[in-house]
């Protein structure tokens, strides 16, 4: 048993900061950001919440999977995970917030916290309670508020990171079952924050750690699951770093064709990067037709992992 999209949705800020507006605050150029990360904008929160983001992208996924005929409405979601890192309430669960907003009266829902590895973590765990016979459909939210936790004063980070929420519908379906999740709370240093605090991050650490884990996760899951380079349409990876993600493919020997990349336009969106991939091919109609597709996240912890994920 493996997951199936059945329904995306994502919403961003309206608020567009470029780079020329980051060069305000700190020492460096529109020039050095894109050739160091491949980030022209970000989307910044003002009056949006990790909550009114992910109700809004879980809305527009949940409408999504009700136009394609998946389900009739959201009573018949099973399970809500919301990815978040820097919620603004501690109570109640964020995923409790969005259960209200779309009729899933009968599902569970709660948060997890895996940073930029979240949306593969909480798919996997989805499908896990799928193998189990626990549930049929769940809605994975990733909604990421980063700009509150940013240290605007810091160049070495404050260039990567952007707001935003990505939603996805997954229904039990048949097919290969596969899945990889990494922790090493021993290189925990590399990102840390505190509650009240700003992110500081060693990013040649994170860097580091990112080309080798990538590509190793995503060829561990491969394996595990014999499949081969041929029966993979698309790698969806963490948009962390565009050099980052260059540098998996080179290492997995996988054309950037099918690698679709999106950080250009919002920057490091943690958790969130994933789902509103997802939905920007889906809205370009890159899922139709049964597309089979391996998605990879790495970040704080150190955490990092692979899963596999069919569509419609
Ligand atoms: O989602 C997971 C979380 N994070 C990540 O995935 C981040 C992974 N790391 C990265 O993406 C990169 O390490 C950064 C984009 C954060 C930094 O790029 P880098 O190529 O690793 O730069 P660096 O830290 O090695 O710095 C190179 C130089 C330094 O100057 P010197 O010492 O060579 O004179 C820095 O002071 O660039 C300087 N620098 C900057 N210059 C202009 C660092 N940040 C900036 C900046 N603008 N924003």
């Amino acid at each position: 048993m493996v997951g199936k999209i059945v329904g995306t949705g994502s919403y961003v800020p309206d608020t567009i900061w470029d780079n020329h507006k980051i060069a305000q605050f700190v020492e460096t150029s529109d020039e050095w950001i894109r050739e160091r990360t491949g980030i022209g904008k970000r989307h910044i929160a003002g009056v949006d919440t990790t909550v009114s983001m992910a109700i809004e992208a879980a809305k527009r996924a949940v409408e999504n999977a009700i136009t394609n005929g998946a389900i009739a409405s959201g009573e018949e979601i099973d399970a809500i995970f919301v990815c978040a890192v820097a919620p603004e309430i501690l109570l109640p669960a964020v995923a409790c917030e969005v259960q209200k907003e779309v009729g899933a009266i009968h599902a569970f829902a709660y948060d997890m916290n895996a940073a930029c590895s979240g949306f593969v973590f909480a798919y996997n765990q989805a499908v896990s309670f799928m193998n189990i016979g626990m549930i049929k459909t769940a809605l994975i939210i990733g909604s990421e508020h980063l700009s509150r936790i940013t240290d605007w004063t810091d160049r070495g980070s404050c260039i990567l990171f952007g707001d935003g929420a990505g939603a996805v519908v997954v229904t039990a379906a048949s097919g290969p079952l596969g899945m990889v999740m990494h922790s090493d709370g021993s290189g925990g240093a590399a990102l840390v924050c505190s509650h009240d605090g700003k992110m500081k991050m060693d990013g040649q650490k994170v860097f580091r750690f990112a080309v080798k884990s990538v590509p190793e996760c995503v060829e561990e899951l491969m394996r595990q699951m014999k499949i081969k380079e041929e029966d993979v349409d698309y790698y969806v990876l963490h948009q962390a770093n565009q050099r980052i993600i260059e540098a998996a493919a080179k290492r997995l020997k996988v054309s950037m064709d099918k690698i679709p990349m999106n950080i250009g336009e919002y920057g490091n969106t943690s958790s969130a990067s994933i789902p509103i991939l997802l939905d920007e091919m889906n809205r370009k109609g890159m899922l139709e037709g049964g597309k089979r597709i391996v998605m990879a996240g790495f970040g704080a912890g150190l955490s990092w992992g692979a899963g596999y994920v069919l569509t419609q």
